[in-house]
């Protein structure tokens, strides 16, 4: 009978099946947690030797070991093999080849459920990192556009119907406010899985003097975790990115569909530089939006990401269960795909350019100023309902005339309420409407002014 040659074959006497190896293994997905496992062996080693569970000889030879492993992993030479199932078994494996039998001491106290969920919480607290960054960068892309174009004015948009006119940096700092509460999720996140897990071992505790508070503080945990059984059960920590990074997606995805139709003939608000854009095999006009598409498209991914890992979750018992090993793969998909969409978008954005005129000109067209006129009816005395109903009739006119509000003439106006006067065209210009909406938040010249400055002072503090 062939023999076992794993490392928890000591009750097997027959080998694993063939297709049940590579279906068992996950050494193809988790061996990017290849370093942080050996960071956390390393501590744990270190906190065996301490407590005297093995010598302090012993630690600081598999300390030795695990350096030696990390050197052969960055560089490259190191081979993950299907036969080792996943991460942990690779590197202790190769810890054991390299100082002998000592090596099968570092197990001791630990399990794989609590190494796993150790590694894991490690690499997306890294990951949750880069996240934050790569936010703050779009972030500040944005507040770059914001500041450069204040003055410019396009139509506000509710229904996709021109609705009031707005600055343009007020319609894209609505992304900054968006991308900051993904950042604070993210953060909220980083937050509360920032306890260790490792020292609940299969799931109950163990027998040996183990330090946890030292594993803890020396992984830069707050502390470790309190319940050994929910510490190998938990996977919320990856859920919470998942739910934040769909969230996120669904901004960089609205966002994407602005850009689309915003750069197309009909709009030609922007134009994307074509870098970004790819042509058409058969339609040599093209210039398509290629990458907003895609992210657009990828928003789809992350939530499925999300969807399967709540799936995987559901209805299993306490503690740890083999199905929690498919918790990976979504969760370093959707980071890969978060991360490259945010890089991308931050760069397209950087190369983008305002066709300014066209937005100008159709903040104009859309009868965006109607609200004004019926404001300065209001402040004249009339009540608003009366007001709105007069400068509907005053816009449907406009309509049939051909003509722009500002365009009819004092007379006309005058027709639909006897309270207008000659000053009315110093509020229902474009210019006007937007530059005098100063209430707290608005698209108004000051209060705009005062949304940009702070803007700048928060990119300062998490930046800095
Ligand atoms: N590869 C496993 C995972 O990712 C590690 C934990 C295995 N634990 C076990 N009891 N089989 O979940």
């Amino acid at each position: 009978m062939a023999k076992q040659n794993k490392l928890w074959a000591g009750r097997f006497s027959e080998p694993t099946d063939k297709l049940v190896e590579e279906f068992n293994a996950s050494i193809g997905i988790d061996q990017r947690m290849a370093l942080y496992d050996i960071e956390g062996s390393l501590v744990h080693a270190e906190m065996l030797g301490r407590q005297k569970i093995i010598t302090v000889e012993e630690a600081s030879t598999i300390q030795r070991g695990l350096q030696q492993v990390a050197t052969e992993i960055k560089s490259g030479v190191f081979t993950f093999n299907i036969e080792d199932e996943d991460v942990h078994m690779a590197v202790e494996r190769r810890l054991t080849a390299i100082v002998g039998p000592i090596g099968g001491k570092l197990h001791t106290a630990r399990s794989r459920n609590d190494q796993v969920a150790l590694d894991f919480r490690l690499y997306m607290r890294a990951g949750l990192r880069d996240v934050r960054i790569a936010i703050t960068q779009l972030q500040s892309v944005i507040l770059k556009l914001a500041e450069e174009h204040q003055g410019q004015l396009m139509p506000g948009y509710t229904h996709l119907q021109s609705a009031q006119p707005v600055s343009y940096a007020h319609y894209i700092m609505a992304y900054f406010h968006m991308l900051r509460r993904d950042y604070e999720r993210m953060g909220d996140a980083a937050e509360r899985m920032n306890y260790c897990p490792l020292g609940a071992c299969a799931l109950a505790g163990t027998t040996f003097p183990i330090d946890r508070e030292f594993i803890a503080s020396h992984l830069g945990f707050k502390a470790p975790t309190e319940n050994s059984i929910d510490s190998v059960a938990d996977r919320d920590f990856a859920l919470e990115f998942l739910a934040a990074a769909s969230i996120c997606m669904s901004h960089l995805s609205r966002l994407s569909e602005e850009l689309i139709i915003h750069s197309s003939a009909e709009f030609a608000f922007i134009e994307l530089s074509d870098g970004f854009c790819t042509g058409s095999s058969i339609m040599p006009q093209k210039k398509n939006p290629d990458i907003p598409e895609l992210i657009r498209g990828k928003s789809g991914r992350v939530y499925g990401d999300l969807l399967a890992l709540l799936t995987t979750m559901k209805g299993l018992p306490l503690a740890y269960n083999k199905d929690m090993q498919e918790d990976k793969e979504g969760v370093f998909d959707a980071l890969d795909t978060l991360l490259k969409s945010l890089r991308i978008f931050t760069a397209m954005l950087e190369r983008m350019k305002i066709n300014g005129a066209k937005m100008l000109e159709s903040a104009m067209r859309g009868y965006s100023t109607a609200t004004d006129l019926a404001d300065y009816l209001v402040r004249k005395g009339l009540a608003f309902r009366e007001a709105h109903h007069a400068v509907g009739k005053a816009v449907a006119y406009a309509i049939e005339q051909q003509k722009m509000l500002q365009e009819l003439l004092l007379s006309e106006l005058q027709t639909f309420s006897a309270l207008i006067d000659e000053d009315v065209y110093g509020y229902i210009t474009v210019e006007a409407s937007a530059a005098n909406r100063n209430s707290y938040g608005g698209t108004g010249v000051d209060a705009l002014a005062v949304q940009l400055k702070n803007a700048r002072s928060y990119l300062k503090t998490v930046t800095k």
